[in-house]
């Protein structure tokens, strides 16, 4: 059986932390649930860091759904949650919940996440009534990239920070299980996360939220383009493979791979009998 949103609650009310990652693919899903990961999120963060598009705007439900499937494949116990690409719930009720449900008919994920505060939680009202998992994301949204005028720190002003925590409340009142709190100041993020019953999930937003969420490729050090100032680099993956790939290239010139060990033969027998 695998974790269910309600054993996601539970961990806040035990004051247990819950660590999320992103995952886009079969293999770094099932490194992922080997190591129990309880959650892990099929984010919209695919668009730059696996399909190298500029923001998350050009992603469709089609390649959320196509990366969601093998993550799903690898993993029995892990709560597998899914974005909701830009426009496939933004448009109307109607898309919100055939998207949604789309999402968890073709993938077996669990649940969706939707980016926004107050202008969408009447849509995420329908989707929970209709029995579809919702997570919520605020602070900083980066399919509103260009509204928020790039990805810079939500809620540094009393105004702004007041919004989100409103908003953090309109989501906990339509039916969210958990929200996603990216890039807003440390102390917000703790005052929504006292406030709420609902487990906060951070993103660069300070060590007091329920738990923390990270891009896989950022916490390995896989995707050079950009460092997050919230990511923090366990390892060194693309120097590792260039290191890799550079002693490959060499041994392939000098003939030093393959060596015996890696190819096969025929027995002499068998080769005298060749004609060429
Ligand atoms: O798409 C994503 O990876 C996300 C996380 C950054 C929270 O939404």
């Amino acid at each position: 059986m695998r974790i269910s949103i309600k054993d996601l609650q539970k961990m806040k009310k035990k004051g247990l932390k819950i660590p999320m990652l992103t995952a886009y693919d079969y293999t770094s899903a099932q490194i992922l649930e080997k190591v129990q990961i309880p959650i892990i999120l099929v984010g919209d963060s695919l668009g730059q860091v696996v399909l190298g598009y500029e923001s998350t705007i050009p992603v469709t439900l089609d390649e959320m759904i196509y990366h969601a499937k093998p993550v799903v494949r690898a993993t029995k116990k892990t709560h597998i949650v899914v974005d909701l690409p830009f426009l496939s719930y933004q448009t109307n009720m109607t898309d919100a919940i055939k998207n949604a449900g789309k999402v968890l008919k073709e993938t077996g994920a669990q649940s969706v996440k939707l980016e926004g505060g107050k202008q969408i939680a009447l849509t995420i009202k329908h989707l929970v009534n209709m029995g579809i998992p919702v997570m919520g994301h605020l602070g900083l949204t980066p399919q509103s990239v260009y509204q928020q005028g790039g990805y810079s720190i939500q809620g540094k002003t009393a105004k702004n920070a007041q919004k989100i925590i409103d908003d953090a409340s309109y989501l906990e009142d339509s039916g969210v299980y958990a929200i996603v709190l990216e890039s807003i100041p440390t102390q917000i993020a703790k005052i929504i996360t006292d406030k709420l019953s609902i487990p906060t999930i951070g993103i660069g937003s300070g060590v007091y939220c329920d738990g923390q969420v990270q891009v896989f490729h950022d916490l390995i050090g896989l995707f050079d383009d950009f460092k997050p100032k919230h990511a923090k680099r366990y390892l060194e993956l693309s120097k590792l493979i260039q290191e890799s790939t550079l002693n490959y290239i060499s041994e392939v010139n000098t003939g030093k791979f393959p060596s015996e060990k890696e190819s096969f033969f025929i027995t002499e027998d068998e080769l005298k009998q060749i004609k060429y």
